[in-house]
């Protein structure tokens, strides 16, 4: 038997690879590598959630942001930016739109917008628990103060999504400014789960400086935090910054990645992300095909979409949009999957 094929095996049987083996089994990836990793990771998502989708709507509530992540199209040095924040009765008005589309989830992501203070977002918080208490609320608004997060925890926030973008301090470090750092990251989301949310993290695919070795490091991290969620999606360029020339991520190399996760923590939330969707034809479909279970349509009103621009191109319309969760209903059905009206919490 091959290396590569004796550790999926492995993967497959333990949950559990050294930081060196998961390095191997990317570095020696194959097309039949692929092929296996892929009918395993289906298997084990089978077995846990069956055909079952979950569909997140999401908010981006603000483009505004106080940082300026050298990757990010909405870095706060970025001129060409058209920025935007939404009201409380905008945001209102999309969980509005959404519940009656199906949603279960709200995900309210945003840049680090100094105005979203405690006060305002637990107020939001409470409207919507209290309007939709068959609801999940997930926030993705960066990194805040574990006093602050207790507080969004307190007023009925279920979930946050802080992706980690990557395991490797140094690397982060290169994709920072120096006022940000993978220290405070980390404590970000260890405050987090231990206040009881249910947590994602995730990374880049191919994102300036990355290693091989650094893709094993977010591996062994996924394994040794737990994560009930990891968001990954290749890197995009995007024209207005420091990164612009540099290449979009690998495809094939984040199929292979998912596959890898769904093996690693067979419960894992894991979407198929817009980026995803935006550099590959049917990039969800595959995605979902590799292993993933979560889509996250866009719920945000259409006036803004086009300014919550991460990276070119970014997709927020077609079956991107949450309007045309009938297209993607049938698009997943296309592949022996079904779309779920369900809050979609973690199975343990
Ligand atoms: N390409 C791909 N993903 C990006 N993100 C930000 N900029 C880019 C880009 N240029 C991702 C980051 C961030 C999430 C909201 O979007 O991982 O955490």
């Amino acid at each position: 038997m091959q290396k590569t094929e004796q550790l999926i095996y492995k993967l497959r049987d333990t949950h559990s690879l050294t930081t060196e083996e998961y390095e191997t089994l990317i570095t020696h990836r194959t097309p039949e590598s692929a092929g296996l990793l892929a009918a395993f990771a289906l298997v084990q998502k089978q077995q846990i959630y069956g055909n079952d989708i979950y569909v997140r709507g999401l908010i981006e509530v603000s483009n505004i942001c106080r940082n300026d992540c050298l990757y990010c199209g909405i870095r706060g040095s970025n001129k060409n930016c058209d920025r935007y924040r939404l009201t409380g009765e905008d945001i209102l008005e999309c969980c509005a739109e959404g519940y009656e589309l199906g949603f279960r989830t709200f995900v309210m992501q945003g840049g680090e917008d100094g105005t979203f203070s405690d006060a305002f977002l637990t107020d939001l918080i409470r409207e919507i628990k209290n309007r939709y208490p068959d609801c999940a609320v997930t926030l993705s608004l960066g990194e805040r103060s574990r006093d602050s997060y207790a507080a969004l925890k307190e007023a009925g926030a279920d979930r946050y999504l802080l992706r980690h973008e990557t395991a490797d301090k140094s690397h982060y470090e290169k994709l920072h400014p120096a006022n940000l750092s993978w220290d405070n990251r980390m404590r970000c989301l260890r405050d987090l789960k231990e206040l009881g949310y249910q947590t994602g993290c995730g990374f880049m695919v191919g994102s300036p400086y990355q290693t091989d070795a650094m893709l094993a490091k977010d591996l062994k991290f996924v394994e040794t935090f737990r994560p009930d969620m990891c968001g990954i999606g290749p890197f995009i360029p995007h024209k207005d910054t420091p990164f612009r020339d540099h290449p979009a991520g690998s495809v094939e190399l984040t199929l292979y990645l998912l596959s890898i996760l769904r093996l690693i923590h067979p419960p894992l939330l894991l979407p198929a992300t817009t980026a995803l969707g935006t550099l590959a034809e049917n990039g969800r479909e595959k995605g979902i095909l590799a292993g993933a279970n979560v889509v996250m349509p866009n719920l945000s009103p259409s006036a803004v979409r086009r300014k919550y621009m991460l990276y070119d191109n970014k997709l927020s319309d077609g079956a991107e949009s949450a309007q045309a969760l009938e297209t993607l209903r049938k698009r997943m059905e296309s592949i022996g999957c079904t779309v779920v009206v369900a809050r979609g919490d973690i199975k343990k």
